[in-house]
């Protein structure tokens, strides 16, 4: 519907059609002010809504590379045009989006993320978040709930169930606007650092801040892991990521009220489809990932290991086990791996190669490795 909406708009007015809403408009002063205050490292910048352009115009011009995301394709052939094709242009519905993490160090939307349900809004900004690197800096524009009897095209909607409002007149007829308390957009923000929040003249909402290092972690998890050793060979988990495959120990997440050997029964059935005895803890293992490799999408992860040594329930060792039941998200496939070869794979945590090639069950605490 959106998509229809605005590339309508747009194609009247480049058919010399009415100016609708901010196509005439200069761009926002707050923008302008945040962006003169504000120190880019990367200078990487994603604009959502991006219309014609002229805000990534601008930061082009400040050295930015730029990406624009729009649902019009007339906006987007604007944006590309004013541009002179530099740049990345994304034509696709905002909320459904799969957007890169940990990759802009500047996000911007004005005039934009309002026009869904808010539940589509809410999750989108969770995306954006995700979507910032450490230090990335947004700058967002939502209406404010008094905008709904002040904004002329608002003088007659429809009402959904969550408060959306739907214009039934005017060049915006169809499409849904959300509308948001201060408490609202407290919430919203509330993972952010140096979050400023004002009303413009417009009654909008002007959100500027800062994903800062550190603000938000996810909570410590606890997660049990099985080594199964049998003739030399130790039973891994394969999968596969952008670099290839790469192993794990089977396992995975305690639930609440679930006693850690309850865990790791039920996770060798999901991961490798096989009962196991549990025998004795041999190793507690750290993962704080910013410390590590994949610091880029780990930085708010830590987590808490424990290695039991287990035996399959079965008496036939199977070489060639399957997927279980609930396989991991990268988990291709189950496979033995002689401990002499440990170290010519990418098993993490690498410290247990060494260890299991050496028979060396501890010590037990680790600390934070890989
Ligand atoms: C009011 S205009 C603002 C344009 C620009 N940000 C500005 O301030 O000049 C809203 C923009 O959001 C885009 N838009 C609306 N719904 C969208 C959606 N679901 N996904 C992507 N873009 C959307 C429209 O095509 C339009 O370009």
């Amino acid at each position: 519907m959106s998509e229809t909406v605005w590339d309508n708009i747009y194609k009247e007015y480049l058919a010399g059609g009415p100016a609708w809403a901010t196509l005439t408009d200069d761009m926002h002063i707050g923008f302008l002010t945040f962006i003169e205050e504000s120190t880019f490292p990367v200078k990487f910048a994603l604009d959502i809504g991006c219309g014609q352009g002229k805000y990534l115009k601008y930061l082009q011009e400040k050295g930015f590379k730029t990406t624009g995301l729009d649902s019009s394709e007339s906006a987007i052939k604007m944006t590309n045009d004013l541009l002179h094709n530099q740049g990345e242009f994304i034509i696709a519905d905002m909320y459904k989006y799969q957007y890169p993490v940990s990759t802009y160090d500047l996000i911007i939307s004005h005039a934009t993320l309002h026009h869904g349900k808010k539940k589509n809004v809410i999750a989108l900004l969770d995306r954006i978040y995700d979507s910032l690197m450490i230090n990335g800096k947004i700058f967002i524009s939502l209406p404010n709930d008094d905008c709904k009897k002040n904004w002329a095209m608002m003088a007659e909607h429809e009402t959904l169930d969550d408060g959306t409002c739907i214009p039934v007149t005017g060049p915006e007829k169809g499409l849904p606007h959300s509308f948001y308390s201060r408490e609202e957009i407290d919430a919203l923000f509330s993972r952010y650092s140096n979050l400023e929040v004002y009303i413009d003249e417009r009654g909008r909402w002007i959100i500027t801040g800062e994903k800062s290092k550190g603000t938000f972690m996810k909570p410590i998890r606890n997660s049990v892991k099985a080594i199964i050793i049998n003739n030399g060979k130790v039973l891994l988990t394969k999968n596969r990521d952008d670099k290839g495959f790469f192993y794990l120990f089977p396992g995975g997440g305690q639930n609440p009220g679930e006693e850690l050997k309850n865990t790791l029964v039920r996770e060798c059935i999901e991961e490798v489809n096989q009962e196991v005895d549990i025998g004795e803890l041999v190793f507690i293992r750290e993962y704080i990932g910013e410390n590590h490799e994949f610091s880029k999408f780990d930085y708010d992860v830590h987590q808490v290991e424990f290695y039991f040594n287990c035996k399959l329930k079965s008496e036939e060792v199977n070489p060639t086990i399957n997927n279980g039941s609930i396989p991991d998200a990268y988990q291709v496939g189950v496979e033995w791996i002689e401990i002499s070869k440990l170290d010519t794979i990418r098993l993490y945590p690498k410290i247990l190669a060494n260890k299991l090639k050496d028979n060396i069950l501890g010590p037990c605490y680790l600390g934070d490795v890989n």
